[in-house]
């Protein structure tokens, strides 16, 4: 791993004091959002919190490090094709900032308390930090390439479960109907009697999270993008998981159809998808 401090900053220290000072102040506004538009579909929403949290935190890493690029969610048009272009533009960067401001905006919406701030930072592509912060838990779960992953202090590790019927896995609804939602539903009607139980809570990148701290066996979602995965990407792989897209080649920035798990499951779980036609 290259050098991880540059004139006394910690590249770590300033992406957990982002995710915190941005998650608490999206707590603050909790139920009082002014503004609610659509995106890319009527199911792809954003508020003027989703924008004002990402503000702050570009504008807290490029205070520290100026010359380092940033991928943010709302710094990009809505859809598929404007994420995957922004990427492309980015991936290659020495250093590259991926943020997603509020990952769950439609629990957020509601006042379901279950959304996270992701915050990820990769050298020439490889991801070497991950911060997912819970504000309303005060939950930090923090990785670094080669030191391990924590959350309250505490190193992180993958749940034990062998096999897909004693396992735990999570998925979302994309909010993208025509090509995403139809093949994650394959998935969901295919591995619902298979495994012991799916959970939905509307965070990818909390789901995550929690497939490295093993209250999640796994996780899969169809059509997310690089912000939604980065950060979790390292807390998986830091706390002894499996990360690869749907078909099983190895994580990079570009994957979209995202397979997770503690690993032991794993080849089973991307079984499950195949046979069930539903990694594209
Ligand atoms: C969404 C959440 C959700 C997932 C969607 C994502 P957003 O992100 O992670 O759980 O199912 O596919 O788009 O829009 O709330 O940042
Ligand atoms: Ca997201
Ligand atoms: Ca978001």
């Amino acid at each position: 791993m290259s050098e991880q401090v540059i004139g006394g900053k910690s590249f770590t220290a300033v992406a957990i004091n982002c995710a915190a000072k941005a998650g608490e102040w999206i707590k603050t506004k909790l139920g009082n959002h002014t503004s609610l538009s659509l995106k890319y579909s009527a199911q792809d929403l954003v508020t003027e919190v989703d924008k004002g949290a990402e503000a702050m935190i570009r504008n807290l890493v490029m205070t520290h490090f100026p010359h380092h690029s940033f991928l943010g969610e709302e710094g990009v048009q809505p859809g598929p094709e404007a994420s995957d272009r922004a990427l492309q533009s980015v991936r290659d960067a020495e250093y590259l900032w991926i943020v997603d401001p509020l990952d769950g905006t439609t629990n957020f919406v509601h006042s379901f308390p279950f959304f996270s701030v992701s915050i990820a930072l990769a050298h020439r592509g490889e991801v070497i930090v991950g911060v997912v912060y819970d504000p309303i838990r005060d939950e930090l779960f923090v990785a670094e390439k080669g030191k391990g992953a924590y959350v309250r202090g505490r190193r992180m590790n993958v749940s034990q479960e062998e096999a897909l019927r004693d396992s735990l896995i999570a998925t979302g609804f994309p909010a993208d109907q025509t090509f995403a939602l139809p093949l994650n539903m394959k998935g969901l009607q295919a591995l619902v009697p298979q495994v012991r139980n799916v959970r939905s809570g509307g965070s990818a990148a909390l789901h995550l999270a929690y497939v490295a701290a093993g209250r999640l066996s796994g996780f899969w979602e169809i059509g997310l993008n690089a912000w939604d995965i980065a950060a979790g990407s390292l807390l998986i792989e830091e706390s002894g998981g499996r990360v690869t897209d749907v078909k099983g080649s190895p994580y990079d920035l570009g994957v979209r159809h995202v397979a997770a798990s503690n690993g032991r499951i794993h080849d089973e779980f991307l079984n499950a998808l195949q046979q069930a036609e539903s990694n594209s």
